[in-house]
């Protein structure tokens, strides 16, 4: 039997079938390289020394989707595959509904089809909106305000309605808060095509000399220094959340959001004298207008993934910046 991981090129994807290899589970790829290089498969073999059969194939192709499974025993799916970026969201809104959504509907679909009803779902802190003020508790409001975090949302309620329709269904809702970091063999990590958007990988092209400046988005918040804050987490500690998650849905049914943060905030200015610690370089930096649609702070109650998974994270700022720093000074450069 093995574990299906949908968008398992991408970032988060990669280092989680890391870890599942290394847990000795057995995966099946799937990925349309939409926004990840086929060279990342052969890193995770290389740091796994495992192998595993992967297709190259769109969510949104059902015939591709129904091989997958007729042609492998799958237990369970680990759903990391959808496109991720906010400002291109509000530019091409119903290219991000139609490939966040149809795709997660042929998927479940097909899944129920072939009778694989168990399925970790990337969520995202995006679903806590505007109003909550943090810590972010599983039980608090939901809302979004872009197309993206919309996506998200309309997933969410989605398998909610899967789950009560069908009992024997199991959705884990995994809402991460900053995903950061890379994995300590320094051979996979984020890479953005283009300028990048999120914080960490522009102050790391800021350190490698590619990106001038950063620009930092508001210093007038009321925060102890004026700039946002936000629970950045490590990946791998993200990746080893959705082994724990997988357990859990081995065991239960129905649907369960669980948050995987650190429960502990920085700013923008705090990671900046994290990561310059961490390479050794300088990051200059200038203060820019807010950037619309950001809160002031944002970070995670986690004491729900430690409850019901016995999960928490390990990983602090300084190692997040240094394992960041070694893929990057090769790779984002
Ligand atoms: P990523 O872009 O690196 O990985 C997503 C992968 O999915 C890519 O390899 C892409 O090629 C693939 N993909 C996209 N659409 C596809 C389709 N229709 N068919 C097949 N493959 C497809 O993103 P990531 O940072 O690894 O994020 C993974 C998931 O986690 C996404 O759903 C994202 O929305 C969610 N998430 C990410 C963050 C973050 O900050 N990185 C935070 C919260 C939630
Ligand atoms: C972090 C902080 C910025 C860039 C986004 C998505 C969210 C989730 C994760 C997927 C904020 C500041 C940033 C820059 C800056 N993705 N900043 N200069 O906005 O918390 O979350 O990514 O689900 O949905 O919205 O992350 O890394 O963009 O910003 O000052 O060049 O850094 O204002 O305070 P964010 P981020």
């Amino acid at each position: 039997m093995s574990i299906l991981v949908t968008g398992g090129a991408g970032y988060i994807g990669s280092h989680t079938c890391v870890e599942l290899l290394e847990a000795g589970r057995d995966i099946v790829v799937l990925d349309n390289f939409s926004n990840s290089k086929p060279e990342v498969l052969d890193r995770i073999r290389a740091i796994t020394s495992r192998d595993f059969k992967f297709y190259e194939a769109d969510l949104l192709d059902r015939e591709a989707v129904e091989r997958v499974f007729s042609e492998n025993e799958i237990e369970a799916v680990i759903h990391f595959a959808g496109l991720k970026s906010v400002s291109e969201s509000v530019d091409i809104p119903l290219r991000y509904y139609h490939n966040n959504i149809t795709g997660t509907l042929i998927l479940c679909d097909t899944m129920s089809k072939f009778g694989c009803k168990k399925m970790v779902f990337s969520s995202s802190a995006t679903v806590y909106g505007m109003d909550n003020v943090p810590p972010c508790r599983e039980d608090m409001p939901t809302s979004a305000i872009n197309p993206y975090g919309r996506t998200k949302l309309m997933i969410e309620e989605i398998l909610r309605d899967l789950c009560v329709a069908d009992k024997e269904w199991t959705a884990i809702l995994l809402r991460y808060f900053n995903p950061i970091g890379a994995h300590k063999s320094g051979l996979i990590g984020e890479e953005p095509n283009g300028i990048p958007n999120n914080l960490l990988p522009y102050v790391a092209m800021v350190a490698t000399g590619r990106l001038e400046h950063l620009n930092v988005y508001g210093d007038d918040y009321d925060t102890p220094d004026g700039t946002g804050i936000r629970d950045y987490i490590h990946v791998v500690d993200l990746a080893k959340g959705h082994l724990c998650a997988l357990d859990y849905a081995a065991g239960h049914t129905g649907a369960k959001a669980v948050n995987l943060g650190t429960g502990r905030g920085y700013s923008v200015l705090e990671v900046v004298k994290a990561f310059e610690k961490a390479s050794g370089r300088k990051v200059p930096y200038v203060v820019a207008p807010r950037r619309q649609g950001d809160v002031a702070a944002s970070f995670a109650d986690p004491s729900e993934a430690k409850r019901v998974f016995g999960w928490e994270a390990q990983y602090g700022i300084d190692e997040m910046c240094e394992d960041l720093w070694r893929f990057a000074k090769d790779n984002l450069k």
